[in-house]
């Protein structure tokens, strides 16, 4: 398919059109030094029209866009950054496999279906039952040196689970991604990822809307004229997490790029860690 005129991808409303300025230039370093946009764009079940969306984000400032082969969001996602036009090396575009994938094979279909040449980074999306994947990643290794992939790494590993893939291949991951809120973390599983070079991906930051009505949460935010989930993005940045906040909502997707021009006090931060019942979004914190 041809790429996606911008004029059919544009907002209809031209002040959605300008950046929100921070995020564009904000990024975190993996170990194997490449620069990582520091916020992204999650894209599981968008309900509204993908491309659309996530122009409209890139559009805005997200230059890093997640998404997964069961998502159904790579063709949109694809034609949305063929739509955007620039250089392809300022995306980052995240994608994930199945633990019942041929690994390497399906890392083709996605970049098939994105129709795009490589993946800034592909990962493991779950650790398949009663192993840690050894297999996939060896595929996913395979992946990178033919180039479909820039970098590869896991997404709900335990710390255990990442050792065990680390002692039998020899290659650490980049990233982590898994659910993080101050609702539910893990402060075991940041030390070990500062210790080792990963960083952690957090998805579902903002609960899935379910929690932004907590009145700790509400009252904090408030303090510092800002919404429930601009205080818990900008939670995640100031520990070097990299969040994935999802928004069907142009406005929404907007607001949450406002995080870089205010700094939540460190009592805050640690009010907000206190506020740890190891909550999940989707039913149980799998790394725990
Ligand atoms: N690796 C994995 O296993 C895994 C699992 C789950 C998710 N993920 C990734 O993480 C991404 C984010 O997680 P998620 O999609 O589950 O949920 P989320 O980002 O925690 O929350 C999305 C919800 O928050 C609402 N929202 C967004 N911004 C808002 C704002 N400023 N004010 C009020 N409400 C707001 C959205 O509403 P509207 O849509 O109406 O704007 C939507 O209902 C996913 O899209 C996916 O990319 C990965």
């Amino acid at each position: 398919m041809a790429a996606s005129p911008k004029s059919l991808l544009r907002a209809h409303q031209p002040e959605y059109a300008a950046p929100v300025s921070g995020a564009a230039d904000s990024t975190v370093s993996l170990h194997t030094g490449t620069e990582m946009p520091s916020l992204g764009f999650g894209t599981w079940q968008l309900r509204h029209h993908t491309a659309e969306t996530v122009f409209q984000a890139l559009e805005a400032g997200y230059r890093l866009i997640d998404t997964s082969g069961d998502y159904h969001t790579q063709r949109g996602i694809g034609n949305a950054i063929r739509g955007f036009g620039g250089r392809r090396e300022d995306i980052f575009l995240v994608t994930k496999i199945e633990e019942t994938d041929d690994a390497y094979e399906a890392t083709r279909r996605n970049l098939s279906e994105l129709k795009l040449d490589y993946a800034d980074l592909v990962l493991i999306h779950r650790p398949p039952e009663g192993g840690v994947g050894e297999v996939l990643w060896q595929e996913l290794r395979r992946a990178k040196l033919d180039g479909l992939a820039r970098d590869i790494g896991v997404s709900n590993y335990s710390i255990e689970q990442i050792e065990e893939l680390v002692y039998r291949t020899g290659e650490m991951p980049v990233v982590n991604q898994v659910e993080w809120t101050p609702f539910g973390h893990s402060p075991r599983m940041l030390d070990f990822c500062h210790d080792n070079g990963i960083v952690l991906m957090a998805w579902s930051p903002l609960t899935r809307a379910q929690r932004l009505n907590d009145s700790r949460l509400a009252a904090m935010a408030a303090r510092y004229g800002r919404t429930s989930a601009q205080l818990l993005i900008r939670w995640n940045l100031q520990q070097g997490v990299v969040p994935l906040p999802k928004a069907n909502h142009v406005q929404h997707l907007r607001d949450n790029l406002h995080v870089f021009d205010f700094e939540i006090a460190q009592p805050d931060m640690a009010r907000l860690r206190a506020m740890n019942e190891h909550y999940s979004a989707l039913g149980s914190l799998e790394y725990l």
